[in-house]
């Protein structure tokens, strides 16, 4: 009797391990609407001022400055969570200035990013601390 109780603990111990690992794994991704319209408004306006010039008016890229839009650019970042994104911006760009944007200016950067990859906006802002964005992975976007 005793031994059947143990058994039953047991097993309900493994299960809720299971839930909570699987609960770690199915966390958001960018096609969830995680940035608002207002945070992609406000890196727009970034963008146009401290960005264009490099990575062009439709994020095309151009010579040696990468694309940030188009399926070369979530290729690469597709599968990553984006606290990656995050700093890569905030230590590297703009890359005659790096380290110059602040946590708050890198968030709407990236809004107005995925805006441009055609990842839906929604009600929750994206936010600009790593634990926040770990838990958001990068997604190819739907054809
Ligand atoms: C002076 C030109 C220049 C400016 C201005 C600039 N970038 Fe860049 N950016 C680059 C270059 C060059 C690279 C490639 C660097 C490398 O691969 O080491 C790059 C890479 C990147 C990447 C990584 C792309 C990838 O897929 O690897 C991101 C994201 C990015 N820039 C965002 C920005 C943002 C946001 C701004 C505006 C705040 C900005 N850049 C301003 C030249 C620039």
């Amino acid at each position: 009797m005793k031994g059947r109780i143990t058994k039953g603990i047991a097993a309900l111990t493994a299960c809720v391990g299971l839930a909570t690992v699987m609960a770690a794994q199915t966390g958001k991704t960018t096609r969830d609407g995680v940035y608002t319209e207002s945070q992609a408004q406000q890196g727009h306006d970034l963008y146009v001022s401290q960005c264009l010039t490099c990575h062009q008016a439709n994020l095309e890229g151009k010579e040696q400055n990468p694309p940030l839009a188009g399926s070369d650019f979530t290729t690469k970042w597709a599968g990553l969570t984006m606290n990656y994104l995050f700093t890569q911006i905030l230590t590297t760009m703009p890359a005659t200035k790096p380290r110059s944007l602040t946590p708050e200016h890198v968030t709407e950067l990236i809004a107005y990013i995925l805006s441009a990859n055609k990842y839906p906006a929604g009600k929750t802002p994206l936010p600009q601390t790593l634990e926040g964005l770990k838990a958001i992975q990068i997604a190819t976007p739907q054809p």
